[in-house]
């Protein structure tokens, strides 16, 4: 357990996050024994509302998006206690003076020895004037630790993250920081290195001697809903690309850690992220990324509307809705093998897939006359389906000399009695022990913001090549020309 205990300050605590993901975690957290009794949360926004008023609607949350029932009253109650609402102006210092009043309170009420966890779920714009008030409001004055997590987007293009993180750094250091990117709190995403570093099946063939491409896929059924606001200003490029879908390629690619420690992940990481071939002209953007934009579709029998129509967004929008792109490591174990990646909402079907493709076998006498030996295949399986599985080729029964792919499979997600921890129950949890492997670092934002900035100066400049797709479709059509070229083809996703 967190035995030592702390207050988490909630910024944003009214807000959609909150909501569907933190009070949840939260109560997660509680139930399995994770945060002791020595904890306290404390909900601050802008609005008026009282302590009874929070509590409810941390409890309508959990009731609506917790995986434990909140059906135990005891135990309900006794976890509702250690939530306090104080509304807050948050440019105003006066009101983190009274902030900070009141931490010493719950300090106090709780056993709490002045540890500190501040959740900003808030517009990026804010978190500089939020470090600020922490600290000339006294609230970074407490005996025990202090430490921010801050949610995503982090910036805009590399210019703006930079000052973003210069305020932040002005006021807390890197080891206080956590950026989240929630993808890197997925059981299967950390169970990557894992199917990595621990077969002896998979790590020495894990090169472009035996790999001929990696596919990963993220597709989501949803549109933008009610964020137009926010996407049409930053689309899937800014949304996706940039963390969870470069973050999910670094964890594939990246070399051998010297140990599984936090700051050796991360550092092998940042060198993925260097050693991805920056496009160097518009053209090379156009060939090697698509942009689609969805129009109006039909999806499981219901019309869908398009992007353009959608609430917050403008008529004319330019924004894509999808993207794919070819992506080149260069360094020496990955010379010459494409990763394709994409990502699209009002696709089929909602699922993130990673496909290592192996090398085929030489054609040889055994099998001279199959000219279509399939590939082997590793598939991991992030969600909603937890697992893996390996395509291989075995006999078809009864037939001489006929070969079939057949899958071997592990499904995690499928095993009775198996709940796994929701992503940012692992990651709040992560960050209360001080353990910022599954956060990203500065350096890494940076690296990542270089590459997906190319590729957004040459969109911005043109958007001649928006392509759109219907809502409900697999996205345009040029994606499947992406990977043709190079003889390799879109596995179908489950
Ligand atoms: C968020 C994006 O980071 O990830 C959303 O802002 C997206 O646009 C979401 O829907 C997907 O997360 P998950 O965990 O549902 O796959």
């Amino acid at each position: 357990t967190l035995g030592q205990g702390a207050v988490y300050y909630l910024f944003g605590a009214t807000g959609d996050l909150a909501k569907r993901k933190l009070f949840p975690a939260l109560f997660s957290l509680y139930k399995e024994g994770k945060l002791s009794e020595n904890f306290a949360v404390v909900g601050l926004a802008r609005r008026t509302r009282t302590n009874e008023q929070f509590r409810s609607d941390v409890y309508e949350s959990i009731v609506e998006f917790c995986r434990y029932k909140a059906d135990d009253t005891e135990l309900w109650n006794r976890f509702a206690e250690h939530f306090e609402y104080m509304p807050l102006d948050i440019n105003n210092v006066d009101a983190f003076r009274e902030l900070g009043k009141l931490s010493e309170q719950l300090d106090a009420k709780f056993d709490i020895p002045g540890n500190r966890l501040f959740y900003l779920a808030l517009a990026p714009e804010l978190f500089g004037p939020v470090s600020f008030n922490l600290r000339d409001g006294g609230l970074l004055e407490s005996a025990g630790w202090h430490r921010v997590v801050i949610e995503k987007p982090f910036g805009y293009d590399l210019e703006s993250a930079r000052k973003l993180n210069d305020q932040i750094r002005q006021v807390f250091r890197e080891e206080e920081v956590f950026r989240i990117d929630h993808y890197l709190g997925k059981e299967m995403v950390q169970n990557i290195q894992v199917i990595r570093f621990a077969n002896a099946l998979f790590e020495p063939l894990w090169n472009n001697n035996h790999i001929a491409n990696v596919q990963i896929t993220l597709s989501e059924t949803v549109g933008v809903e009610e964020r137009g606001g926010y996407y049409d200003k930053s689309g899937a490029l800014r949304d996706m690309g940039q963390n969870h879908m470069l973050q999910m390629l670094t964890m594939i690619a990246m070399e051998p850690p010297s140990r599984l420690h936090g700051e050796d992940i991360r550092d092998e990481k940042v060198k993925v992220l260097r050693s991805l071939r920056s496009y160097n002209s518009h053209e090379d953007v156009r060939s090697n990324v698509i942009r689609g934009q969805y129009s109006a579709g039909e999806a499981r029998g219901t019309q869908l509307p398009g992007y353009r129509e959608e609430d917050s967004v403008g008529e004319g929008s330019n924004t894509e809705t999808y993207f794919a792109a070819k992506i080149a490591v260069d360094n020496f174990r990955w010379a010459g093998v494409p990763f394709y990646i994409r990502t699209g909402k009002r696709l089929p079907v909602k699922t993130t897939e990673v496909v290592i493709e192996f090398k085929s076998m030489p054609q040889n006498v055994l099998f001279a006359q199959r000219h279509d030996l399939a590939p082997n295949l590793l598939v991991i399986r992030v969600n909603p389906t937890e697992g893996i599985y390996i395509k291989v080729n075995a006999k078809t029964p009864g037939v001489d000399n006929s070969v079939q792919p057949v899958a071997m499979e592990f499904c995690q997600s499928c095993q009775i009695g198996l709940n796994t921890p929701e992503a940012y129950e692992r990651l709040i949890h992560d960050a209360v022990r001080g353990d910022s492997t599954y956060f990203t670092r500065w350096d890494e934002v940076a690296q990542a913001w270089e590459f997906v900035d190319r590729i957004a100066a040459a969109w911005r400049d043109d958007s001649g090549d928006l392509k759109q797709y219907p809502a409900g479709s697999w996205g345009p059509k040029a994606a499947e020309e992406l990977l043709a070229k190079d003889g390799f083809h879109w596995w179908p996703v489950n």
